[in-house]
């Protein structure tokens, strides 16, 4: 049995990356693999608080980062190195691309800080692979504008949007093999067909 890997999965609010990462465990499942499910902000008792404050609490730019990586250093300690550990793949919804796109990108925070707490926070972990799904703003504003009640990043303009896809084209520009691109404004039946494209990988 190959090793277990780490899988992320990126994009703007509204890509719709959310409604396939069930689907893409499940596969997985199937294919004999033991899959955890998780995600960022979030992940761990201390991370889902921290969500709890960074999606409806208003703080600088460098508080938001710094509770991001918080978050995401514990839920590397407690649950993402633990699994991998013991041969579970791991599939976590967002994970360090989020910060550089959402506080790199959407609020101009330096790149380079981003670097170094990714460095300090976890230098020696990489996703194996990150599904990035990609869609103009307008087609995920369009999606988002169907929910009723939406957090402080959602309630943010277009142009934060922009930046912020602008960031995840400049991750993916600066790592191409890590990455699979989904074309995420396609219709849900073709989309699927990219990430049964991706899952035929393992
Ligand atoms: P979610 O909607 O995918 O659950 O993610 C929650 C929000 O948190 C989303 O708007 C993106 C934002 N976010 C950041 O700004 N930085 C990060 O590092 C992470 C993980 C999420």
């Amino acid at each position: 049995m190959s090793k277990a890997k780490f899988i992320t999965f990126e994009g703007v609010d509204g890509a719709g990356k959310s409604t396939h990462l069930n689907w893409f465990a499940e596969t997985l499942r199937q294919r004999g693999h033991d899959v955890l499910v998780t995600r960022e902000p979030g992940g761990t008792p201390l991370g889902e608080q921290l969500r709890e404050i960074l999606l409806n609490q208003p703080m600088s730019i460098g508080t938001e980062a710094l509770l991001m990586f918080a978050a995401r250093l514990e839920h590397i300690e407690q649950v993402i190195k633990p699994a991998l550990h013991a041969g579970k793949w791991v599939i976590s919804d967002r994970f360090s691309d989020a910060s550089f796109a959402y506080q790199g990108g959407g609020r101009g925070l330096d790149w380079g800080k981003l670097s170094q707490l990714e460095q300090w926070v976890h230098g020696d972990l990489q996703p194996d692979l990150t599904l990035f799904f990609d869609v103009p703003v307008e087609v995920a504003r369009q999606r988002l504008a169907n929910n009723v009640s939406l957090d402080r990043f959602e309630q943010e303009q277009a142009d934060f949007f922009e930046r912020v896809r602008a960031g995840y084209h400049r991750r993916v520009q600066e790592n191409p093999r890590r990455y699979a691109v989904i074309d995420a404004a396609q219709t849900l039946c073709k989309v699927k067909h990219q990430l049964e494209e991706v899952v035929s990988l393992f």
